[in-house]
């Protein structure tokens, strides 16, 4: 994407340091963070300064290639990266190629977090290829949390086909969930979207059943954070109940994602761990002030207690189909695996 006239990836390294994109002071500050040991880019991942399952994967890689780089014992950074959040398959799959790689040679964990980062970008240009047929012109499309450029290294899963379409000469309409408690796409889908000057509405997580009964929706596209075998996807939280009312209206529910967040070993959605965060996500939120400086408030009763599921599991029966960088696959195709 471009910010400022100058093309930025979400996530990148440099000989042994690791730069991205602050997600967590965006829309109100655009800065970029470096992190010089394998740890700090753990915590990085911990606290969301970098996140979505394709942005993490190559954060996670990068970790792995930095701890190789920097002398320390790889099997303990294979277990410390692993453990920073635990639903995102992308993840996963880094560390393990780049550690993989890593016990032939040092030069060689570079070359493969590298490897995984550029396939990240290349897989959502194409995800955007194949899916940008879908959309119509004049569609209005609804999409939940970021799927787009900041959540992988380049283009984004969901958000690649509407800036295709959009490209493509395409009038289209996105609607953006809100996505509570940590706003992903009030904050970050709204942002790119007006960076990429596609006409855009933020709405309240609430308001899709209402959207989709009065006809104001053609198309839903999500991302995914990992595909169990039997087709069944995990998003962010919220993601199952618009598939749901999408199903009652008939309006296609479309998952974009490339093979790296496929997971063979994980044969039915129940078995995807969902990762549990802090009830603080949902008590503050953060904005800026009169002077724009970022401040934090609550915004619920203060003494009541909040649970933060950050995702759900959409059942594969919901999903109309699954953009990948190789076509569009019917979830029941995916037994391929098997
Ligand atoms: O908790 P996050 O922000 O890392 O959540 C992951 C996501 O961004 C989404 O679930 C997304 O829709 C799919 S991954 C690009």
């Amino acid at each position: 994407m471009i910010v400022g006239g100058k093309h930025y990836r979400t996530v990148w390294m440099e000989s042994d340091q690791v730069f991205m994109i602050d997600q967590n002071k965006l829309p109100f500050v655009f800065e970029i963070n470096r992190l010089i040991t394998y740890e700090e880019t753990c915590q990085a991942i911990e606290n969301m300064t970098v996140r979505g399952a394709g942005a993490i994967g190559a954060a996670a890689g990068f970790a792995m290639a930095q701890a190789f780089m920097q002398g320390i014992d790889p099997i303990t950074a294979r277990q410390r990266i692993r453990a920073t959040r635990p639903t995102a398959r992308d993840l996963f799959f880094a560390v393990e190629e780049v550690f993989t790689a890593g016990l032939n040679s040092v030069e060689s964990a570079c070359s493969a977090a590298q490897r995984i980062a550029d396939k990240n970008a290349d897989a959502a240009l194409a995800i955007g290829q194949a899916g940008e047929k879908l959309i119509a012109d004049g569609a209005h499309i609804l999409t939940h949390c970021n799927a787009g450029w900041l959540g992988f290294v380049d283009y984004g899963s969901a958000l690649s086909p509407v800036y295709q379409a959009h490209r493509n000469g395409k009038k289209i309409h996105v609607y953006a969930d809100e996505t509570r408690p940590r706003s992903q796409g009030a904050r970050l889908t709204a942002w790119e979207l007006l960076n990429e000057g596609i006409p855009h509405t933020i709405l309240p997580d609430n308001a899709g059943a209402y959207m989709m009964s009065k006809g104001m929706i053609d198309l839903i596209i999500v991302g995914a954070d990992r595909i169990a075998a039997n087709g069944d996807a995990a998003n962010k939280i919220g993601t199952l109940e618009k598939a749901i009312v999408a199903a009652h209206y008939g309006i296609p529910f479309y998952v974009a994602a490339p093979f790296s967040t496929f997971d063979k070993d994980t044969i039915h959605g129940n078995d995807i761990e969902i990762e549990y965060r802090s009830a603080d996500e949902v008590h503050y939120q953060m904005g800026p002030d009169a002077e724009g400086k970022l401040n934090k408030i609550r915004v619920t009763n203060p003494g009541s207690d909040a649970l933060n599921p950050a995702f759900d599991v959409t059942p594969a029966e919901l999903i109309t189909g699954i953009i990948t960088e190789k076509g569009i696959l019917k979830p029941d195709q995916l037994n391929f695996f098997a």
